[in-house]
């Protein structure tokens, strides 16, 4: 316990106080009445089957002590592409718990670079007021406004042939390189989240797309042009939604304005035809405007925004 502030954060605690940390992400910090407990009795069962879903980790919490109640948490969720994302409590109870709540980013940054994350990162919906300002406080930054984007309507893009000297592959092992050439490729003069650009080896975040959902090899294009690879369209097909998500699409700078980006999408309404997907999604930096003037012009539109603070971890990899 710090005497100026009052509070102290535990690292990887016991399972009973874990336990607590996951009510007070739930249901905000202990306090005294029936709300609470309705409110964590209602919620709490569906949590812990994500929990069991996804194989998180209660233990990958940092929990807030203050006369000892627990004042705020923060559950760090590792991915295997070396990116952790960090839940809080509900906003609506963080008044007067910013400097707990920011003590608690602060921590799991910490947790999440010694268990060999590159960055860590906390999304949250831009009319929410407190969320900011805590998360400056606990050293992020912020990485974009995403704006989620989905196409449910009828294609009317016309068929784009695929110019004769560039070829189509998909993922194997031995297309592997040409994915990560690709990918690298379509970094360079990034409007994409490019604070992100060189924090994860190439290796790393084709892992993080793998992990995205179900990892079909089937829905991962790479074109190929005079032996290297120069644009990627991943997708992720989502079985309990039934939709189709472009995970990724990048072109390489050289070859960008030659309607390849448009050829990737008449690949995906392809792919939307033979998953019988009844929808296709993603996210886009609001600031990428070539990105966001090609899914607009192909019939995506917006559904929701949502704010990426995010904090890099270590040093630069590439
Ligand atoms: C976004 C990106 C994929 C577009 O690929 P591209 O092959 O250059 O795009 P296309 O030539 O197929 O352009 C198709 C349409 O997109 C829009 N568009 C493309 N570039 C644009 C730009 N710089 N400004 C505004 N609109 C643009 C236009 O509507 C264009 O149609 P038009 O040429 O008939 O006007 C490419 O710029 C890129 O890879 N950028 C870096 C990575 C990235 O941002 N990926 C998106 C991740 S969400």
């Amino acid at each position: 316990m710090t005497p100026e502030t009052g509070f102290v954060c535990i690292t990887h605690p016991s399972p009973e106080l874990a336990d607590r940390g996951i009510d007070c992400i739930l249901a905000g910090p202990e306090r005294g009445g029936m709300a609470r407990r309705l409110e964590i009795r209602a919620r709490r069962s569906g949590f812990d089957a994500l929990c069991r879903q996804y194989n998180i980790s209660a233990t990958n919490q940092v929990v807030c002590l203050q006369n000892d109640q627990v004042a705020a948490a923060g559950l760090w969720v590792p991915n295997p592409g070396k990116s952790a994302i960090c839940y809080l409590p509900p906003s609506r109870y963080l008044q007067g718990r910013e400097a707990q709540t920011a003590a608690c980013l602060k921590a799991a940054a910490g947790e999440a670079a010694a268990a060999g994350m590159k960055m860590i990162q906390g999304i949250f919906d831009p009319e929410e007021k407190i969320l900011p300002g805590i998360y400056q406080s606990a050293g992020y930054q912020l990485l974009a406004v995403l704006q989620f984007m989905e196409h449910t309507a009828r294609w009317t893009l016309p068929e784009i042939q695929l110019p004769d000297d560039y070829d189509l592959e998909t993922y194997r092992p031995d297309t592997h390189e040409l994915f990560k050439q690709a990918i690298g490729a379509s970094y360079e003069q990034t409007l994409d989240c490019p604070a992100m650009s060189g924090l994860r080896s190439l290796d790393e975040v084709i892992v993080g797309h793998q992990h995205a959902g179900t990892f079909d090899p089937a829905l991962w294009f790479v074109l190929v042009h005079q032996d290297r690879g120069v644009g990627v369209l991943i997708l992720t097909y989502h079985a309990s939604m039934n939709s189709l998500d472009v995970t990724y699409l990048g072109i390489g700078h050289a070859h960008r304005g030659r309607h390849l980006g448009l050829f990737f999408m008449t690949q995906t309404r392809k792919i939307m035809r033979w998953t019988g997907a009844r929808a296709s999604t993603l996210a886009v930096d609001e600031r990428n405007t070539p990105a966001v003037g090609l899914y607009r012009k192909v019939g995506y539109r917006p559904t929701q925004r949502r704010e990426v603070y995010f904090l890099p971890l270590g040093v630069k990899s590439r």
